[in-house]
């Protein structure tokens, strides 16, 4: 059963009636681009064909009961309950969703929910940005709220932020809302301006493989909030508003070894990105092979947050024939990408 009859299923077995809509959202794969948006930088997102699809029905008292099919579980919380951090865990995204509309002026009513996904979760695929946006989508349209789709990755971004503690980026919550089928989502993170670039590598007789390493990424979030600190005193010691800003000749002139070398990362992503985007434009899938194996090799040596399983993914991929492969997501494990001749994908 596809996550759509599963939820749909499930609403009507848990709460007794069927649900009045199903909405979903995507996982997403990042092409490349990691670790800069919280730099004001660029991202080449691209959506997964899994999603999370949640069964909802308004109900008439501002409280909001939620299933979740993988945890098993029911959680309920009332108005009362919407202090960031008051619901924990996996529904704690859920009412960071509500608080989050609230917050912006959003008159958000009560609600049964049901959550089914097929977005792995903890693989880098942004199974909580999938999770916010389809809880955004199904709570706005129960309610009538009028919530441009632009202010949504924002909205989204927010209850993760501030509701659950994840100090996040744009780039997950806005690809899970604006990807279309077929093209990546290239992503300006400090203006929001976006193109759909197209992006079928079947044409070229090639295939993206997402190749997950099961490896947990728990040191993720403690780490992750150390980059960003790294970034903004780098940032901050260059004299410029964030690392977008600095030039390759920039990162010279930091003292700090480390700060360097995170520097150096995200400035050089940054090209690449560029470069990956102008390539695509000009309809050349073939040659971004190498641009994605840079990045890996910038992860894993300047930013350091590659780990030996991500690391032997990607070699294995190379050896295998792989004309580029890199990790993906935020890393310390979660899921790789390679870029493979479609007659490779089995080795
Ligand atoms: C996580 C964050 C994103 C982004 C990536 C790394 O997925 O949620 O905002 O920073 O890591 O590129």
């Amino acid at each position: 059963m596809s996550a759509h009859e599963r939820a749909s299923a499930g609403f009507a077995a848990w709460f007794g009636s069927p649900p009045t809509g199903c909405w979903a959202a995507p996982g997403r794969l990042n092409l490349v681009g990691e670790h800069t948006d919280y730099n004001d930088g660029f991202v080449l997102p691209f959506a997964l064909a899994r999603r999370t699809v949640v069964a909802a029905a308004a109900v008439h008292e501002p409280r909001w009961a939620v299933w979740s099919e993988r945890a098993a579980e029911t959680v309920e919380f009332g108005i009362d309950q919407l202090a960031p951090g008051a619901v924990e865990g996996w529904a704690g995204y859920v009412a960071g969703v509500v608080w989050s509309l609230r917050n912006a002026g959003y008159d958000v009513g009560g609600a049964r929910l049901v959550v089914s996904s097929d977005v792995p979760v903890g693989a880098g695929l942004s199974s909580s940005a999938a999770l916010e946006c389809a809880v955004l989508a199904a709570l706005a349209d129960l309610s009538s709220l009028d919530v441009p789709l632009d202010e949504r990755p924002r909205l989204a971004q927010q209850a993760e932020i501030d509701y659950v503690g994840v100090p996040c980026g744009i780039m997950d919550q806005t690809a899970a809302t604006l990807c279309r089928p077929g093209h990546g989502l290239f992503l300006d993170c400090r203006t929001l301006a976006y193109e759909h670039v197209a992006l079928d590598p079947t044409i070229d007789g090639l295939a993206v493989l997402v190749i997950d390493t099961r490896a947990s990424h728990r040191l993720v979030t403690g780490e992750y909030a150390v980059r960003r600190r790294q970034c903004e005193a780098a940032a901050t010691a260059l004299g410029v508003r964030a690392l977008r800003d600095a030039s390759p000749t920039d990162i010279d002139r930091l003292d700090d070894a480390v700060l360097r070398r995170r520097a150096r990362h995200v400035v050089t992503e940054n090209d690449r990105v560029l470069e990956v985007v102008a390539r695509l434009r000009a309809g050349d899938v073939a040659s971004i092979g190498p641009l994605l194996t840079a990045s890996h090799e910038s992860l894993r040596d300047d930013f350091e947050v590659s780990s030996p399983e991500l690391d032997a993914a990607v070699d294995a991929a190379l050896g295998a024939g792989a004309i580029g492969a890199r990790m993906t997501g935020a890393g310390f494990g979660g899921c790789a990408l390679a870029l493979v001749g479609a007659d490779r994908v089995g080795a």
